[in-house]
Parts: structure tokens; sequence; C-alpha cells
């Protein structure tokens, strides 16, 4: 196998981030990778700003490429191509990955490629861990939520996903809710270790329905409406109050994606693959009762359980970096007319 080395950027959402990935005979190696975090500039609006994220995105991109090459300790004259996230996402931080890649192969003649976000969190498993194809993944972030086939670089099957919200943007509106810090997901979750989880009673969305469809938004609304009610009782939540309904929120997430993968997984098993795996990514991987009841699902249908580090759960520019590789060696190769697409489904 030729050694490859990639320099990947992404700047779909609120993080900034360049990486340079390399993959030779004896697997991928992460170089580099660089994450600088917008979370201070949005932190005072209660979501993030698209027109500020792609300023910001403008404004940091080169230093972060710099860094990046930096810390592998490369030059441009070691990369064999560019990879960038074309889309989805917000158009305006997109917009200006795209164009910093497109500026670099231009003035250096290296090959750009385009990557889809979602690919780079569903292939980030084969980075990690070496999965071969066919496995399962469940993609559960702030944006997106879905569960995937993935049966080659370019090929995935879409075996359902939400109707409304994503997991994470119900955990940061719970956490808002309830007066807790963003991110809303580690929030919540500490505050679910005091509480009790059968205290008070959620609904599970969609479990009546069939297939691997999943719903927050009316979870989201019954914790309001929970929280309402105990203020006209009692004129405001005590502290336990507000541990039992973030508890109570969490079970009943981590109960409909465990029996949603269940679901998918009877689907993905038909499939008959050799060395079975369901694997997870984006941040709400990063919760310890979701992730514990996705291990015991796979567990009891024998399929291995894959989870990436959370640095690599989260937005990054390693998976961009190296779904950059996979792309490459495929003959992959986007012109400079390549358009950013803030809606770019598998
Ligand atoms: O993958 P990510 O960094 O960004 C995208 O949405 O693409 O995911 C961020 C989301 C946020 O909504 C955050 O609240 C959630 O992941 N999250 C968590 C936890 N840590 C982060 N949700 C639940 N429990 C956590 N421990
Ligand atoms: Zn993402």
């Amino acid at each position: 196998v030729r050694t490859v080395t990639v320099l990947g950027l992404e700047s779909s959402c609120d993080d900034t981030a360049a990486a340079v990935v390399r993959q030779g005979r004896d697997g991928a190696q992460i170089l580099s990778s660089i994450v600088h975090s917008q979370d201070d500039l949005h932190s005072a609006y209660g979501g993030v700003v698209p027109e500020l994220a792609a300023r910001a995105h403008a404004e940091k991109l080169d230093i972060c490429v710099i860094q990046a090459l930096h810390d592998a300790g490369l030059t441009l004259a070691d990369l064999d191509a560019v990879a960038v996230t074309a889309g989805p996402g917000l158009i305006g931080g997109v917009v200006a990955g795209v164009m910093c890649a497109k500026g670099i192969c231009a003035a250096t003649g290296l090959p750009l490629i385009a990557v889809n976000h979602l690919a780079g969190h569903a292939l980030t498993p084969r980075l990690t861990d070496n999965v071969d194809f066919p496995y399962l993944v469940l993609l559960v972030s702030g944006g997106h939520c879905q569960f995937l086939i993935a049966h080659g670089t370019e090929s995935f099957t879409r075996l359902g996903g939400t109707i409304d919200d994503a997991p994470g943007e119900a955990f940061d509106k719970v956490a808002r809710l309830l007066g807790l810090a963003q991110p809303g997901g580690p929030a919540v979750e500490a505050e679910a270790r005091k509480g009790d989880a059968a205290h008070f009673a959620l609904p599970r969305p969609l479990l009546d329905r069939a297939g691997c469809d999943l719903s927050f938004s009316g979870l989201k609304t019954a914790v309001l409406r929970q929280r309402d009610i105990i203020a006209l009782d009692k004129g405001g939540l005590t502290r336990q109050d507000r541990a039992d309904l973030c508890a109570g929120f969490q079970q009943a997430v981590t109960d409909v994606l465990a029996e949603k993968s269940r679901r998918a997984l009877a689907l993905y098993l038909t499939q008959d693959p050799a060395a079975p795996v369901m694997a997870v990514a984006g941040g709400v991987a990063a919760n310890g009762t979701i992730r514990a009841a996705l291990e015991a699902v796979c567990a009891q249908s024998k399929v291995a359980f894959v989870a990436p580090p959370l640095a690599l759960c989260t937005d990054n520019a390693a998976m961009i970096a190296y779904t950059g590789i996979e792309r490459f060696r495929l003959g992959a190769r986007d012109g400079m007319d390549l358009a950013a697409r803030p809606r770019w489904p598998l």
C-alpha cells in the first residue's frame, strides 16, 4: 500500500478544525488534529449564530492549517491531497472551508477532495478501530441522529433517523429550560447522576411506531411542561426536582436509542456480516448512560460495540482527512468548481 498523507479541513458548524492523517502499511495515524471551538463566541446567544460562525471560521482556518502542519512536522510539499468538508452544514462556514482548501490547492497543485461531514463521522470507526464494511453506525450529535449501514466509503444505507430534533439538541434545550450551562449534554448528565429517573413520568416518543425513526422534540416539551407544573405547585424547582428531571429525560433518550438500536441491529444482521460491528459517533456518544445501554444491546446480539475516543466523536478534521484518504485511494478528485452544499444527504 502506498503511503498517503492528507490535510483535512472542517468548518461546517461551530468548530474550526484542521488535521493531518497519514495511512500506510501499518494503518492510519493522526499526525495532528487542531480544533478551535467557537463555544465562547456563541454562548451568549443560546445557539450557533451562522454569520458569526462564518466570520470566525474565515479568520481561524489558516491558523489551524499552519498549526496542524507544524504539529505534524510537515510542510504542504509532504501532502498528497487536501480534503475539506463541503457539506452538509451552515453554508457560510462550509464556504469558508472550501475556499481555504481551494486556495491551498490552487497554490500548490495538490488534488482537492470534497468530504461529506456525515461520511466523516460515519467512517471514524475505520480510522480508530480498523472496522471492516459493512458495519452499523449510529450518528448521535447536536445536529444529527441517524442509523446507517456503511457498505463502503461512498455507500451507505439509511435505516432511519430523527423526524425532528437531534438528541444533542434536546439535551441542550433541556439544559436551557432548567437553567444549566451549555453545552447541555455534560451538564444534564452531571445533574442526572444525583436524580431519580423514575420520579417523573416522561414519554418514550415513537416507540409504538415500527422502524428506526426517532423523535425528541416531544420529550423536550414534556420536560418543559413538567417543569411548569412543579413551578405552579411549589413556586419553583428544588435541586432534587431538577436532578430528577435530568435523570428522567436522560433515561427516556437512552430507552429510545436502545430500542431503536435493537431494531437497526436486526436489520443490519440480515446482511450476514462476517464480523458484526455497531459503532457510535457524534457528541452524544460521550454520555455514559447512553453508551452503557448501547453496549448492552450489542452484547445481547453478540455484536461488537465500537465507540471512538470522545475527541473523534465530536466535530474534528481528522475524520475529514481520513475520509479524504479513502476517497483519494478510490481516485476521487474534485475541481475548482466544487460547490459548498448546505444540505447533502449521504
Ligand atoms: O458532535 P458534536 O460535537 O457536534 C455536532 O452536533 O455535530 O455534538 C455536540 C452535541 C451537543 O448537543 C452536546 O450537548 C452533546 O453533543 N453532548 C452530550 C454529551 N456531551 C456532549 N449529550 C449528552 N451527554 C453528554 N455527555
Ligand atoms: Zn458533526
